[in-house]
């Protein structure tokens, strides 16, 4: 959600700022910008939409200077233009700024004999700083203490026109990291921005702030003390992600997932031995209760685990959203395990959830992607899924990697728990280790569903039904098909539908069943027909032996390879993948960087 780097050295760094945006572009596309220092001059040059509109500007308008900051915009606070895209100008300073400043009327209200030219909360912190200075303080001693006036969550790069060798950084809420050069400094908002400028990364922790010149970085704490943080080495700067042959970065995701899922195994099952394979800092034995937060797709990941936990290990599940948890202070039983489900590690909600558990002494897991990420390093235990990066805004193959991370955390929790027998253990792992193969033969579906996404696209609205561990896969397929085609569409459990939504049902209604031939699939039926008598397109997702029983039901038929029901949601989850990915397609929508949307969501 906003993504910012900056430079200081001895060459000019406009370029690199540009390619350094490029790997940030996720985190935000409206709006882009760039400033640097020449001959002690602030410039700047700022573009409306995606960062191909700051290149076309830069060509046509070069920029040259030794430090810079530059900044790629997701919209909090004022419509996403030009005037209000970052960086900000006031007098002498310029700043880009990630996070919101919640206490930004009250100090615009303070500085009103300033001339205010945005809408932006981030436009107070230029006017802070540049008035400070007026004052005569030194630009150190005029940003620590314009950090003090300032509520919210945060991360910054200001340059200042008098003292041209400088960037000043800090970071409160919003992550940023410090890149260590040869005679240049780095900033960047994660570690993939600095990937190709530096492999000493330096991860600011709360309430740290920095002045960084060419030679030299100096930290000071949330007390203004000089601190040390610890430089961490990343292995060669990950090349910037590529599509290959693919159209989107969406599909080749969700083409790489018999590997991704194979990786994600790798780290918590043995497959010969059939049993699952846990990191020693995680002994469910302890615990009674697990309290699983997160948001959007991880979040229907997390409410899958909780049928696993409950069934397979006995324990008692919470799962909240992330921006619901802390605010109605929840009562944190003893002997509680949570666990933050994150992609980016980032999520400015599950972030704060963690810390509200750290804070009350619950034992914290962090199940992520980014295993450099702010959660990873602040959580007890860290626990990786190893997707890969994933680029596509639309989360695919992490969601499946956290799926099948928690369905082998829960397979571990029933074996130290001895809910399970060992020959259980072992059967459950067989059904893990048969989740790639299976996911490959559902991609082979992709034409067909290619072909039944072009009737699809045509609904105003459509409906997803489950039952079981399939009612989260109905959210998530709803939720995947209104992010990337913009058509409106629920996710239900299939037996709530008659308490009020099938009102909405009427002739040719879209409803996407999801109903593999388990325990639940006669009731899941029952409800197909209670929306089918009532006009509903129907298309069916089952199995083999669901479409032996059901095929005549469905205007479209999905048959997915048979899997065993523990992890049948994985598998139903690739068809509601390519549906919403084709729908899209054929609606002609941005799939990658869908409007409205970011990858990382750092503000609350
Ligand atoms: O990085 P996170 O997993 O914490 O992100 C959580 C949600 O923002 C994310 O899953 C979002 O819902 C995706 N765009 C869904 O595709």
């Amino acid at each position: 959600m906003c993504g910012i780097i900056g430079i200081v050295g001895k060459q000019n760094v406009t370029e690199r700022l540009v390619d350094g945006l490029k790997r940030l572009e996720y985190r935000g596309y409206d709006s882009s910008g760039i400033a640097v220092l020449n001959d002690g001059k602030l410039e700047r040059r700022r573009a409306e939409g995606k960062i191909k509109g700051l290149e076309a500007r830069l060509s046509q308008d070069s920029l040259d200077g030794q430090a810079g900051i530059a900044h790629t915009r997701w919209a909090t606070h004022g419509i996403p233009n030009e005037t209000n895209a970052h960086p900000h100008f006031s007098g002498r300073v310029g700043v880009v700024h990630n996070g919101i400043i919640e206490n930004f009327l009250d100090l615009r209200q303070e500085m009103s004999h300033r001339n205010f030219t945005s809408e932006t909360d981030t436009e107070v912190v230029s006017h802070l700083v540049d008035e400070l200075l007026g004052q005569g303080l030194t630009p150190k001693d005029a940003f620590a203490l314009s950090l003090k006036k300032l509520k919210g969550a945060y991360a910054f790069g200001v340059i200042i026109d008098e003292h041209p060798d400088h960037i000043y950084c800090a970071r409160a809420g919003s992550p940023l990291a410090l890149g260590v050069g040869d005679d240049e400094m780095y900033i960047g908002s994660d570690a993939m921005a600095l990937a190709q400028l530096s492999t000493k990364l330096i991860y600011l922790e709360e309430g740290d702030w920095a002045i960084l010149t060419p030679e030299s970085y100096v930290i000071y704490d949330l007390n203004d003390k000089e601190v040390e943080r610890p430089i961490t080495i990343i292995s060669g700067g990950p090349a910037m992600a590529e599509k290959g042959q693919y159209r989107h970065f969406m599909l080749k995701e969700m083409y790489e997932q018999p590997e991704t899922i194979g990786r994600t195994l790798a780290n918590y099952i043995d497959e010969y031995r059939l049993v699952s394979n846990m990191p020693e800092a995680l002994d469910f034995s302890e615990f009674d209760r697990v309290i699983i937060i997160a948001c959007g797709t991880a979040c229907y990941a997390a409410m899958t685990a909780k049928y696993w936990f409950e069934q397979i290990a006995g324990m008692a599940v919470d799962v909240d959203i992330a921006s619901e948890f802390r605010y109605r202070k929840p009562v944190l039983a003893k002997r509680s395990l949570f666990i933050a489900v994150s992609q980016s590690g980032e999520t400015a909600d599950t972030l704060a959830a963690l810390r509200y558990c750290k804070e009350a002494g619950v034992k914290t897991a962090a199940l992520v992607n980014v295993m450099t990420s702010t959660m990873a390093r602040e959580a007890d235990i860290a626990l990786p899924i190893n997707a890969g990066p994933e680029i596509g805004v639309a989360s695919t193959k992490a969601f499946t990697s956290q799926l099948t991370a928690l369905a082998a955390l829960a397979v571990a929790a029933g074996t130290s728990r001895k809910t399970i027998s060992s020959e259980q253990q072992n059967e459950l792992v067989k059904a893990l280790i048969h989740t790639p193969r299976l996911v490959k033969q559902s991609l082979r579906l992709d034409a067909d569903i290619e072909k039944m996404a072009f009737e699809f696209s045509k609904a105003k609205s459509a409906f997803y039904l489950g039952r079981g561990t399939q009612t989260p896969i109905a959210f998530e397929g709803a939720l995947k098909l209104k992010e990337i085609s913009y058509i409106h569409a629920e996710g239900y459990a299939a037996g709530e539908l008659k308490h009020g939504p099938i009102a909405l049902i009427e002739d040719g209604t879209p409803v996407v069943v999801l109903a593999p031939f388990d325990g639940l699939f006669e009731k899941t039926i029952s409800n197909l027909q209670e929306v089918a008598s009532r006009g509903a397109r129907i298309m069916l997702i089952t199995d083999p032996e669901g479409a032996e029983h059901a095929s005549s039901l469905a205007d479209d038929l999905i048959v997915l390879p048979k899997a065993a029901d523990f992890i049948a949601p994985i598998v139903t989850t690739i068809a509601v993948q390519l549906l919403a990915y084709h729908t899209a397609v054929h609606l002609g929508t941005d799939v990658d960087q869908p409007r409205n949307l970011a990858k990382s969501v750092t503000v609350e």
